[in-house]
Formats: C-alpha cells, sequence, structure tokens
C-alpha cells in the first residue's frame, strides 16, 4: 500500500464537509468586505521566494520543496501566498489600473518542509488577503478585523490579537544595530543558526525555534524603542483604528514574524484554546512596503494576512463549536425492482436541478436496505416507487420523522417537497439556529446576531 506523505493530510467525511462550511462562510465575507478572488500557480521561479519571503528565512533555507523541471529551471512549490501576488500585482500591471487600493483574497494550497507536528503540515490550506496600493493605517486596522471577524463568524471564542510595529527602514536599520550589539557577546550560547543569523539578519533571531525560550532572546531590544517619530505616530494611528473596531489586542514587543517583508505593522493571532499545543498561531500578517519595489514593481504600500484552515478548523473542533454543515438528504428515492429503476433514474435528475438534495439506490440492495441507507443518510423524506403507483402517477412520501406517508401525483411532488420542507422551517437546524430563508450558514439558515 502506498501511504500518504509525512505531513500530508486526506480530507474527507465530517472534516471535509467543516472545512466546505468554512470556505462558505470565507466567501461570503470576502464579498462583504468588497476583496476579489485571485488565483496565483502553486510554482513558482525559486527566485520570487527567495527575493520575496527572504534569503536567510528559516522558510527559504529550510523549508521550501524545490525542484528542476524538464527545462533545467529551478522551481519552488509556493510556501506562502503573498509573493505570488505581489509578482502577479506587477506583472499584470495592476498597479496602473484605476482601481487603486487592489483588495485581494485567496485560498490554497502551501509548502513547508517542516518537521510534521501538530499544526504544522508538509502541506496545508491557506486562507489570506492583501491590500496593495494603500499606506493609510486603516487598512492595516481592516486587515486585521477580517480575520478577527472570520473567527466570531465561525464560532471561535478563545482568540488574542498581538500586534507590534517594527517601523519603517529608518527605524528597522536602528533596531537591527541595537540587536547586533546586543546579541553578540551572547552568541555563543544560542543555537549555530542563530550566529549566522547574527550575521546576515539578526531580526531572525527573535523567531528562532530553538532558542525561543531563552532568557537571552527575553531580554533582547524591543522593537517600540527604537521607532522613528513618523513610525511611532503611524503605530499609534494603527491602534486608534483598531480601537474604533473595537479589536481587542495586545502589544507585543518582540513580535517580528518570521518573513523578512514585513515593515511597520505585524501581527498574530493565537487560538487560546486548551490541547492546541504550540503551533497555536491560527492567523498572521502584516505590512510589506517594499516587497513590490524588491521584486521589481513600482512604489507600493501593502498589507496582508493569511490564516490556515486546518489549524483553524482544530481550534473550532478543540472548542467544540458545533458548525452548520449539510449531513442529510431532502429526499431518498427507493424503487421496487428494475422496472422502476428508469424512472427514479429520471425523478432523482429531475429534483436535483430543481435544487433538492436528493439521493438514490446505486448497489441493487432490496427495499429492506434501502430503507437503511435512506436512515445512514438522514434522509428528511423517503419515496418508493412501484409500478401501480407509477402507473396511476402517483408516488407515495413518508416524513421520515413524523413517518406519516402520504401518496401525491408526481406532478405535485416539488409542491409537495417545498411545502413540507417549508413547515420543517422554525424547527432547531443542525447548526443551532432556527430555520430561516436567508441560506447564510447551512444553507437554510441566516445567523441571527447574538
Ligand atoms: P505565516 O505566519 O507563515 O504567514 O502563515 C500564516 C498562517 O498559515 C499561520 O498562522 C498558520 O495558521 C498557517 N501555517 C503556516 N505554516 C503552516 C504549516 N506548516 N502547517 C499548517 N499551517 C501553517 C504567511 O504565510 C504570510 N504570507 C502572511 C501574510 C500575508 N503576510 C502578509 N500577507
Amino acid at each position: 500500500m502506498i501511504s500518504k506523505q509525512k505531513g500530508c493530510v486526506d480530507l474527507y467525511g465530517t472534516t471535509a464537509k467543516k472545512w466546505q462550511y468554512v470556505n462558505k462562510v470565507i466567501d461570503s465575507l470576502m464579498e462583504k468586505y468588497n476583496y476579489t478572488f485571485a488565483r496565483t500557480p502553486i510554482f513558482e521561479a525559486s527566485e520570487l521566494f527567495h527575493r520575496g519571503v527572504g534569503e536567510t528565512t528559516d522558510i527559504v533555507t529550510k523549508e521550501t520543496y524545490d525542484f528542476v523541471d524538464r527545462g533545467d529551471r529551478n522551481m519552488t512549490l509556493r510556501p506562502e501566498g503573498t509573493a505570488g501576488v505581489v509578482r502577479s500585482y506587477i506583472e499584470n500591471k495592476m498597479y496602473g489600473e484605476a482601481i487603486n487600493p487592489r483588495k485581494l483574497w485567496y485560498y490554497g494550497p502551501m509548502y513547508r518542509y517542516e518537521r510534521p507536528q501538530s499544526g504544522r503540515d508538509r502541506e496545508f490550506t491557506q486562507f489570506g488577503v492583501e491590500v496593495l496600493g494603500s499606506n493609510d493605517p486603516l487598512v492595516d486596522a481592516e486587515v486585521i478585523s477580517i480575520p478577527v471577524l472570520l473567527y466570531k463568524m465561525l464560532g471561535l471564542k478563545g482568540i488574542v490579537v498581538k500586534i507590534n510595529s517594527l517601523g519603517d527602514k529608518e527605524s528597522r536599520d536602528n533596531y537591527r544595530d541595537a540587536l547586533v550589539k546586543y546579541f553578540t557577546p551572547h552568541i555563543k550560547d544560542l543555537c549555530e543558526d542563530c550566529a549566522e543569523r547574527l550575521k546576515k539578519n539578526p531580526l531572525r533571531i527573535l523567531d528562532c525555534k530553538v532558542d525561543k525560550d531563552s532568557p537571552i532572546l527575553k531580554k533582547a531590544p524591543k522593537t517600540i524603542d527604537y521607532l522613528n517619530e513618523e513610525s511611532k505616530k503611524r503605530f499609534e494611528e494603527v491602534k486608534s483604528y483598531l480601537e474604533e473596531l473595537e479589536i481587542d489586542y495586545e502589544v507585543d514587543e518582540r513580535l517580528v514574524r518570521g518573513l523578512d517583508y514585513y515593515n511597520h505593522t505585524v501581527f498574530e493571532i493565537e487560538a487560546s484554546v486548551e490541547g492546541f499545543g504550540s503551533n497555536n498561531v491560527i492567523g498572521a500578517g502584516g505590512r510589506y512596503n517594499g516587497l513590490v519595489e524588491t521584486l521589481d514593481g513600482p512604489e507600493t504600500a501593502c498589507m496582508g494576512f493569511a490564516t490556515g484552515i486546518g489549524r483553524l478548523v482544530q481550534a473550532l473542533d478543540l472548542e467544540e463549536v458545533k458548525m452548520p454543515i449539510i449531513d442529510d438528504v431532502e429526499l431518498f428515492v427507493m424503487y421496487v425492482s428494475d422496472t422502476e429503476k428508469k424512472y427514479a433514474t429520471s425523478l432523482v435528475q429531475y429534483l436535483r436541478a430543481n435544487g433538492y438534495r436528493v439521493d438514490t439506490e446505486y448497489t441493487g440492495r432490496g427495499l429492506k436496505a434501502q430503507f437503511k441507507q435512506a436512515d445512514r443518510l438522514k434522509a428528511k423524506f423517503t419515496c418508493v416507487l412501484n409500478s401501480e403507483d407509477l402507473d396511476n402517477n402517483e408516488v407515495k412520501i413518508k416524513n421520515n420523522k413524523t413517518k406519516e406517508e402520504e401518496v401525491i401525483s408526481l406532478d405535485a411532488i416539488i409542491y409537495y417537497l417545498d411545502e413540507q420542507l417549508n413547515l420543517m422551517d422554525g424547527e432547531e437546524c443542525n447548526c443551532g439556529h432556527e430555520h430561516k430563508e436567508g441560506h447564510e450558514c447551512c444553507g437554510h439558515c441566516h445567523h441571527e446576531e447574538e
């Protein structure tokens, strides 16, 4: 048997339905924020990530999936979404279009060769947004508000928003010098990689996975003390917009993030859920004003974030959040023998084309076993087609909950189902809400603000 690769997951059954539900909420949320969907390739020239994410980051030095294609070109499976979106923004000259800023969102698989552990996969899925073309601190706050609202809509409670500012280039350079001065006498007490980081990119020492609990790191200089006046003022504005948006946050003065492109605002959102383990950051992002230029585009101010869907669903599960997944069918069509099978086939097709969730028998089971199958599929209604009823243009439909049966004209089946399913409106749905028109969460209901 060939097994799946380490750090990869197979999605199926209830977990797959939960992912689909999360996707549905994301889709609807992005429509409300007026972001447009963007899809970029899963592999790109390796150079894009070397220059974009940063030569000295853990992602680029240790974690990329690289390969040489049949034309001898160096390729990399994308480890994150930002670099690809920025490349696409430049290549398609989106900066020249009247729509400014560009508000884009994406969803898809990313690849990092990490040591597999809970919350850290080698293939994982991110939902992310990128706003390209505005330096307004309101954008920083609004981007942070997206995952906050998403998690709230999904019902996740224990989240902690941590923010910090790395400041502009001048502030970052000053901070870098301060770190070199501070770490140089201590470097022998840190890991080998940190010695290398001190030479190439001292900021990276602060997100070292080996030394993260060392007191040396804990006493390191704080970014905030090296911000120039302008950067400080900008950070204050971001915070005041967050307050305006009623987003609770903590300032974490040592938050620097593991990617090189950030400046000014950086943030991480932790799920403080019991049992989640150390990889409890479910979403993160920040401002990256220099990246478009690094990748040969015009000066463009940008801000974005990404959230891992796997970690998010795991947090929802740990909090035992009930998700409104559809795990039933509205009608299960059974038939007595092959004589009625053809009619069953066309009836099922007709109902599906009219918007009903319908299933039927495919394995030649007898009637008793078909009833069992209907129960397994949690059918709301069942019907058994027999030649006699069909000759009379009739069908017997049973409400699986009340066990009541009715004979109805086949011509009226849609009206009947519509009426009966509407009668079920007002009952509590499996998402925990009352059935209502509006089709926002589980396809039946719309969420009332709690
Ligand atoms: P990141 O912090 O590397 O940022 O990843 C963002 C989120 O992706 C993490 O918080 C986590 O939920 C998820 N994630 C990352 N690595 C893994 C993994 N190995 N297994 C499972 N989930 C993972 C970025 O990727 C930036 N591009 C975010 C950004 C967008 N910044 C600006 N724009």
